[in-house]
Protein backbone atom coordinates (compact mmCIF):
# COMPACT_ATOMS: atom_id res chain seq x y z
CA UNK A 1 0.00 0.00 0.00
CA UNK A 2 1.27 3.42 -0.78
CA UNK A 3 1.92 6.06 1.88
CA UNK A 4 0.42 8.58 -0.79
CA UNK A 5 -2.94 8.53 -1.61
CA UNK A 6 -2.22 11.09 -4.36
CA UNK A 7 1.17 11.83 -6.60
CA UNK A 8 1.32 14.00 -8.63
CA UNK A 9 4.29 14.99 -10.92
CA UNK A 10 4.85 17.72 -13.02
CA UNK A 11 1.32 17.58 -14.28
CA UNK A 12 0.41 19.72 -17.26
CA UNK A 13 -3.44 20.05 -18.15
CA UNK A 14 -4.35 22.42 -20.71
CA UNK A 15 -8.03 23.69 -22.57
CA UNK A 16 -9.40 24.64 -25.90
CA UNK A 17 -7.79 26.73 -28.79
CA UNK A 18 -5.89 28.53 -28.21
CA UNK A 19 -4.58 26.59 -25.14
CA UNK A 20 -5.76 27.88 -21.82
CA UNK A 21 -3.20 26.11 -19.23
CA UNK A 22 -5.18 25.67 -16.31
CA UNK A 23 -2.94 23.00 -14.41
CA UNK A 24 1.08 24.32 -15.34
CA UNK A 25 3.31 21.99 -14.28
CA UNK A 26 2.02 20.84 -10.72
CA UNK A 27 4.11 18.37 -8.47
CA UNK A 28 2.11 17.88 -5.22
CA UNK A 29 1.87 14.84 -2.80
CA UNK A 30 -1.36 14.21 -0.51
CA UNK A 31 -0.48 11.50 2.25
CA UNK A 32 -2.82 8.54 3.55
CA UNK A 33 -4.62 10.47 6.49
CA UNK A 34 -3.93 13.68 5.34
CA UNK A 35 -5.87 16.99 5.26
CA UNK A 36 -5.40 19.81 3.31
CA UNK A 37 -6.80 22.93 1.72
CA UNK A 38 -6.26 23.82 -1.94
CA UNK A 39 -7.02 27.95 -1.97
CA UNK A 40 -6.88 30.29 -4.98
CA UNK A 41 -8.16 32.95 -7.02
CA UNK A 42 -11.39 32.51 -9.17
CA UNK A 43 -10.01 30.57 -12.49
CA UNK A 44 -6.77 29.68 -10.95
CA UNK A 45 -7.01 25.82 -11.95
CA UNK A 46 -8.22 24.25 -8.72
CA UNK A 47 -11.09 22.57 -9.84
CA UNK A 48 -9.15 22.00 -12.91
CA UNK A 49 -6.47 19.93 -10.48
CA UNK A 50 -9.16 18.46 -8.20
CA UNK A 51 -10.30 16.77 -11.56
CA UNK A 52 -6.88 15.63 -12.37
CA UNK A 53 -6.74 13.84 -8.87
CA UNK A 54 -10.23 12.08 -9.12
CA UNK A 55 -9.35 11.01 -12.50
CA UNK A 56 -12.13 12.72 -13.82
CA UNK A 57 -10.11 14.14 -16.62
CA UNK A 58 -6.30 13.05 -17.52
CA UNK A 59 -3.55 15.00 -17.73
CA UNK A 60 -2.17 16.28 -20.88
CA UNK A 61 1.84 15.29 -19.44
CA UNK A 62 3.42 14.55 -15.75
CA UNK A 63 2.82 11.76 -13.66
CA UNK A 64 -0.76 10.61 -11.58
CA UNK A 65 -0.81 7.98 -8.93
CA UNK A 66 -4.04 7.03 -6.99
CA UNK A 67 -3.08 5.16 -3.82
CA UNK A 68 -0.02 3.80 -5.73
CA UNK A 69 -1.70 3.47 -9.08
CA UNK A 70 -0.28 5.02 -12.32
CA UNK A 71 -3.19 6.73 -13.95
CA UNK A 72 -1.88 6.30 -17.74
CA UNK A 73 -1.75 2.96 -17.16
CA UNK A 74 -5.36 2.29 -16.60
CA UNK A 75 -8.57 2.08 -19.22
CA UNK A 76 -11.22 4.12 -18.95
CA UNK A 77 -12.96 0.95 -16.92
CA UNK A 78 -10.14 0.54 -14.62
CA UNK A 79 -10.26 3.92 -13.90
CA UNK A 80 -13.93 3.49 -13.30
CA UNK A 81 -13.11 0.93 -11.05
CA UNK A 82 -10.35 2.53 -8.90
CA UNK A 83 -12.32 6.15 -8.95
CA UNK A 84 -15.68 4.16 -7.50
CA UNK A 85 -13.14 2.31 -4.75
CA UNK A 86 -10.49 4.85 -3.71
CA UNK A 87 -12.45 7.95 -3.73
CA UNK A 88 -14.86 9.80 -2.85
CA UNK A 89 -16.50 13.01 -4.12
CA UNK A 90 -18.35 15.75 -2.95
CA UNK A 91 -19.44 18.69 -4.85
CA UNK A 92 -20.73 22.66 -4.26
CA UNK A 93 -23.58 21.40 -6.04
CA UNK A 94 -24.61 18.13 -4.40
CA UNK A 95 -25.16 16.14 -7.77
CA UNK A 96 -27.96 13.67 -5.51
CA UNK A 97 -30.56 12.29 -7.67
CA UNK A 98 -33.56 14.63 -6.83
CA UNK A 99 -36.40 11.48 -7.92
CA UNK A 100 -34.69 9.80 -5.09
CA UNK A 101 -34.77 9.54 -1.52
CA UNK A 102 -31.85 9.92 0.12
CA UNK A 103 -31.28 6.62 1.44
CA UNK A 104 -31.00 5.54 -2.28
CA UNK A 105 -28.81 8.08 -3.15
CA UNK A 106 -26.55 7.47 -0.16
CA UNK A 107 -26.35 3.31 -1.38
CA UNK A 108 -25.62 4.69 -4.96
CA UNK A 109 -22.51 5.45 -3.84
CA UNK A 110 -21.92 1.59 -3.85
CA UNK A 111 -23.14 0.40 -6.95
CA UNK A 112 -19.15 -1.11 -8.29
CA UNK A 113 -18.99 -2.47 -4.82
CA UNK A 114 -20.83 -5.86 -5.35
CA UNK A 115 -22.84 -5.84 -2.54
CA UNK A 116 -26.08 -6.99 -2.74
CA UNK A 117 -29.11 -4.26 -2.79
CA UNK A 118 -29.51 -5.02 0.98
CA UNK A 119 -26.28 -5.06 1.97
CA UNK A 120 -25.92 -1.25 -0.09
CA UNK A 121 -29.19 -0.04 1.82
CA UNK A 122 -27.86 -1.08 5.70
CA UNK A 123 -24.49 0.33 4.92
CA UNK A 124 -25.84 4.05 3.31
CA UNK A 125 -28.34 3.87 6.50
CA UNK A 126 -25.25 3.37 9.09
CA UNK A 127 -24.10 6.29 6.89
CA UNK A 128 -26.55 8.74 7.20
CA UNK A 129 -26.52 7.92 10.55
CA UNK A 130 -22.84 9.21 10.82
CA UNK A 131 -23.65 12.03 9.22
CA UNK A 132 -26.54 12.98 11.71
CA UNK A 133 -29.62 12.03 9.08
CA UNK A 134 -30.78 9.13 10.76
CA UNK A 135 -34.19 10.31 10.59
CA UNK A 136 -34.44 11.85 7.30
CA UNK A 137 -33.73 8.83 4.87
CA UNK A 138 -36.93 8.84 2.99
CA UNK A 139 -36.96 12.08 1.82
CA UNK A 140 -35.73 13.30 -1.29
CA UNK A 141 -33.40 15.99 -1.75
CA UNK A 142 -36.08 18.78 -2.35
CA UNK A 143 -37.59 17.87 1.19
CA UNK A 144 -33.66 18.77 2.35
CA UNK A 145 -31.75 21.45 3.66
CA UNK A 146 -28.82 22.75 1.38
CA UNK A 147 -26.74 21.54 4.65
CA UNK A 148 -28.54 18.56 4.78
CA UNK A 149 -28.62 17.55 1.33
CA UNK A 150 -24.62 18.30 1.22
CA UNK A 151 -24.70 15.77 4.70
CA UNK A 152 -25.72 13.65 2.26
CA UNK A 153 -23.59 13.55 -0.46
CA UNK A 154 -20.64 13.19 2.15
CA UNK A 155 -22.77 10.06 3.42
CA UNK A 156 -22.80 8.95 -0.38
CA UNK A 157 -19.04 9.67 -0.94
CA UNK A 158 -17.91 7.72 2.37
CA UNK A 159 -20.17 5.14 2.04
CA UNK A 160 -18.15 2.88 -0.28
CA UNK A 161 -14.96 3.26 2.23
CA UNK A 162 -12.73 5.14 0.05
CA UNK A 163 -9.23 6.45 1.44
CA UNK A 164 -9.75 9.43 -0.25
CA UNK A 165 -12.39 12.45 -0.64
CA UNK A 166 -11.95 14.75 -2.98
CA UNK A 167 -14.47 17.97 -2.09
CA UNK A 168 -14.90 20.98 -4.71
CA UNK A 169 -16.42 23.95 -2.42
CA UNK A 170 -18.84 21.80 -0.42
CA UNK A 171 -19.48 24.53 2.03
CA UNK A 172 -20.54 27.32 -1.28
CA UNK A 173 -23.23 26.84 -1.02
CA UNK A 174 -24.38 26.60 2.55
CA UNK A 175 -25.07 29.39 5.03
CA UNK A 176 -22.49 29.62 7.71
CA UNK A 177 -24.11 27.27 10.49
CA UNK A 178 -24.76 25.06 7.76
CA UNK A 179 -21.36 25.39 6.53
CA UNK A 180 -20.18 24.73 9.81
CA UNK A 181 -21.87 21.46 10.34
CA UNK A 182 -20.28 20.12 7.38
CA UNK A 183 -17.01 21.43 8.14
CA UNK A 184 -16.74 19.62 11.52
CA UNK A 185 -17.89 16.68 9.95
CA UNK A 186 -14.89 16.30 7.18
CA UNK A 187 -12.44 17.01 9.70
CA UNK A 188 -14.59 14.22 11.98
CA UNK A 189 -13.87 11.34 8.70
CA UNK A 190 -10.50 12.69 9.12
CA UNK A 191 -9.72 12.17 12.78
CA UNK A 192 -10.99 8.33 11.89
CA UNK A 193 -8.65 8.54 8.87
CA UNK A 194 -10.23 9.38 5.70
CA UNK A 195 -7.75 11.75 3.47
CA UNK A 196 -9.12 14.76 2.53
CA UNK A 197 -8.35 17.55 0.02
CA UNK A 198 -11.16 20.50 0.34
CA UNK A 199 -11.32 23.30 -1.96
CA UNK A 200 -12.56 26.29 -0.65
CA UNK A 201 -12.46 30.03 -0.53
CA UNK A 202 -13.31 30.69 3.14
CA UNK A 203 -10.22 31.76 4.35
CA UNK A 204 -11.21 30.65 8.15
CA UNK A 205 -12.15 27.18 6.92
CA UNK A 206 -8.72 26.70 4.66
CA UNK A 207 -6.96 28.67 8.13
CA UNK A 208 -8.35 25.71 10.22
CA UNK A 209 -7.08 23.32 8.10
CA UNK A 210 -3.16 21.44 8.73
CA UNK A 211 -1.86 22.31 5.26
CA UNK A 212 -2.97 25.07 2.67
CA UNK A 213 -1.58 24.48 -1.11
CA UNK A 214 -1.89 27.94 -2.51
CA UNK A 215 -2.83 27.85 -6.12
CA UNK A 216 -2.15 30.69 -8.67
CA UNK A 217 -2.44 30.86 -12.51
CA UNK A 218 -2.32 26.76 -12.45
CA UNK A 219 0.48 26.47 -10.11
CA UNK A 220 1.42 25.80 -6.60
CA UNK A 221 2.65 28.96 -5.54
CA UNK A 222 2.68 27.54 -1.79
CA UNK A 223 2.21 24.58 0.68
CA UNK A 224 1.81 25.73 4.39
CA UNK A 225 1.48 23.31 7.66
CA UNK A 226 0.33 23.90 10.74
CA UNK A 227 -1.58 26.75 12.09
CA UNK A 228 -2.01 30.07 9.57
N1 LIG B 1 -13.54 22.54 -19.86
C1 LIG B 1 -12.85 23.67 -20.02
N2 LIG B 1 -12.69 24.23 -21.24
C2 LIG B 1 -11.98 25.36 -21.41
N3 LIG B 1 -11.39 26.03 -20.42
C3 LIG B 1 -11.51 25.53 -19.18
C4 LIG B 1 -12.26 24.34 -18.91
N4 LIG B 1 -12.19 24.11 -17.57
C5 LIG B 1 -11.45 25.10 -17.04
N5 LIG B 1 -11.04 25.97 -18.00
C6 LIG B 1 -10.19 27.16 -17.79
O1 LIG B 1 -9.12 26.77 -16.96
C7 LIG B 1 -8.86 27.76 -15.98
C8 LIG B 1 -8.96 27.15 -14.59
O2 LIG B 1 -10.32 26.80 -14.32
P1 LIG B 1 -10.78 26.10 -12.98
O3 LIG B 1 -12.22 25.78 -13.11
O4 LIG B 1 -9.87 24.98 -12.68
O5 LIG B 1 -10.53 27.27 -11.91
P2 LIG B 1 -10.93 27.35 -10.36
O6 LIG B 1 -9.69 27.74 -9.64
O7 LIG B 1 -11.61 26.10 -9.95
O8 LIG B 1 -11.95 28.58 -10.33
P3 LIG B 1 -13.24 28.85 -9.39
O9 LIG B 1 -12.71 29.25 -8.06
O10 LIG B 1 -13.94 29.96 -10.09
O11 LIG B 1 -14.05 27.58 -9.35
C9 LIG B 1 -9.85 28.88 -16.23
O12 LIG B 1 -9.21 29.88 -16.96
C10 LIG B 1 -10.95 28.23 -17.03
O13 LIG B 1 -11.55 29.15 -17.89
MG1 LIG C 1 -13.56 25.68 -9.28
Amino acid sequence: MSDDVIALESVVKQYGSPPVTAVDDVSLTVRRGELVAIVGPSGSGKSSLLNIMGTLDRADSGLVAVDGHDVAALSDDQLSALRAHRIGFVFQQFHLDEGSAALDNVADGMLYSGATVPDRRARAAEMLDRVGLAKRQDHRPNQLSGGERQRVAIARALVADPPLILADEPTGNLDQHSGAAVVELLHELNASGTAIVVITHDVELAAALPRRVSIRDGRVVGDERGAS
